[in-house]
């Protein structure tokens, strides 16, 4: 059952009410030009004081509950055999239905010791489709990373529920050429980050895992965007709509052998962990983590993120704690639209996708259009998004541009942190810097580190573009903020 306003307007209603605030700061546009030529045209290297609305991530940033507000406060903080431990342990068991849990300080962390565990030299990981740390961790382990998406995958402009499936022929394809043996697993990524937070579909999963038993090959789930994951499966797949959030976490966790997860983003809080039925794969990973993340009762998190993290799954069950994220973004991605803003759909998780080679076409992918049109956003909004596009990629080895597949600028909403005016402003000023789109240009990399160059690397615009830009926000918007 959802709210209908009697107007007929769609907006969406947040079933949560704000309680304790943090007090934003939005500087003049002139000040605006001069964080950002500080930051190399980088939004990561942004300062938050100079960041009006931060929609960088969602990670480690979404708004928590009241309930885990106060579970935090009885952490109980022991080395070993903490009982904070003990309820997150019993929490996921209950959720994933799976006997063991180990514990990491974050996403990266479980995918180090998975991808140290099971990838060797010469070895293919399948999935649906990469994410940047995912990609950095096989690789550095010998390891490849094949994608097989669909035909919608790419498709910035779709109406397929579910382009976050993979080719099952693909696969199949995939496994006779190089072999199941030079397969360790298939990799499944919930609300597939790179390509616009898209979900998979519960029959895909279902599929893949068929394929999975026929060649003996593992499946495992990258659940740190599990929760959109739910909202879209119990929304658009016809089998699943009777179905409570819960019993669809059962299906899809009985289908994996192997669940990590970034708790930065499932759970609300920060951490991470693997998840498993195999006593054989938990003693193989269990040496990595006492070896790099901690004992194995907290490893390498807090126990009060701990207690944080056991409430915030048990409230991830709870569709109107889930719903915000994707109702927000499914509002502004609709309101774009209507300003002819180029932006994927069908709106998936995790953020707003605004498609940054459509947006800018006279701006080439080895100009970063993404990164351009991410600094542009901020110098004229105060909004902090993130390109995802060219500049994250890396270079080939002989230090060949790897011109990404899609150039998109990800404005995230984390999850029940932003109110609705707050999104339309938002949507106000991407829309004016469209009107505006012809003085942008490309950006070039003046410092660039091997890897990961995103996180800390920095540019230069490749013309005045951006003080042109100032001017003319300064001509439009008179002395407005
Ligand atoms: N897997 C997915 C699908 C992710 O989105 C992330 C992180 C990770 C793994 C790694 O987790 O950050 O806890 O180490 N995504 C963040 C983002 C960084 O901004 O999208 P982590």
């Amino acid at each position: 059952m959802t709210v209908k306003f009697y107007s007929g307007e769609k907006i969406p209603l947040e079933m949560h009410k704000v309680r304790i605030i943090q007090k934003l700061n939005l500087l003049p546009v002139e000040e605006r030009l001069k964080a950002m030529k500080e930051a190399g045209f980088n939004t990561f290297l942004l300062q938050n004081k100079d960041v009006f609305l931060d929609m960088l991530t969602d990670s480690g940033v979404n708004a928590m509950s009241d309930r885990q507000q106060a579970a935090m406060l009885e952490a109980d903080d022991s080395y070993a055999g903490s009982a904070s431990f003990t309820r997150l342990e019993k929490t996921i068991q209950e959720i994933f239905r799976k006997k063991y849990f180990l514990p990491a300080h974050q996403g990266r962390a479980c995918e180090n010791i998975l991808s140290t565990t099971f990838v060797r030299p010469g070895t293919y990981v399948p999935m649906n489709y990469h994410f940047t740390t995912t990609h950095a961790h096989i690789t550095k382990n010998g390891g490849k990373v094949v994608e097989v998406f669909t035909d919608e995958a790419l498709k910035l402009n779709s109406d397929h529920p579910f382009k976050g499936n993979i080719d099952i022929k693909k696969l199949i394809n995939l496994i006779q050429e190089v072999g199941a043996e030079n397969i360790p697993f298939v990799r499944m990524e919930a609300g597939t980050n790179l390509i616009g937070g898209q979900p998979f579909s519960l029959e895909n999963l279902r599929e893949v895992r068929k394929v999975c038993d026929e060649y003996g090959i593992k499946l495992v789930l990258d659940a740190s965007l599990l929760q959109d994951n739910l909202y879209f499966i119990k929304q658009r797949e016809d089998e699943c709509q009777n179905m409570t959030i819960r019993e669809i976490t059962w299906q899809i966790s009985d289908l994996c052998d192997i669940i990590y997860f970034s708790a930065r983003k499932l759970g609300f809080a920060r951490g991470g962990g693997i998840i498993t039925d195999s006593e054989e794969d938990m003693r193989a990973m269990r040496e990595y983590v006492t070896l790099y993340e901690g004992f194995l009762t907290y490893g390498g998190m807090s126990v009060r993120e701990i207690e944080a993290i056991a409430i915030g799954l048990e409230e991830t069950m709870d569709e109107e704690m889930i719903n915000q994220g994707p109702l927000f973004i499914e509002y502004m991605t609709n309101e774009l639209l209507k300003k002819g803003v180029p932006v994927v759909t069908p709106p998936g998780g995790l953020g707003c996708h605004i498609n940054a080679m459509e947006f800018l076409p006279h701006v080439p992918q080895h100009e970063y259009p993404a990164g351009a049109l991410a600094a542009a956003i901020y110098i004229a909004s105060g909004v902090r998004g993130m390109e995802r596009g060219t500049m994250s990629e890396a270079r080939d080895e002989n230090g060949v541009e790897n011109l990404a597949n899609m150039e998109l600028v990800r404005l995230a909403v984390p999850r029940r942190v932003f109110t609705l005016s707050q999104i339309q402003y938002v949507i106000d000023r991407v829309s004016w810097l469209y009107e505006n789109r012809h003085i942008i240009e490309g950006l070039k990399y003046v410092d660039e580190p091997k890897v990961l160059r995103f996180f800390v690397g920095k540019l230069d615009a490749l013309s005045d573009w951006p003080e042109r830009l100032v001017e003319k926000f300064r001509a439009d918007f008179g002395d407005s903020l």
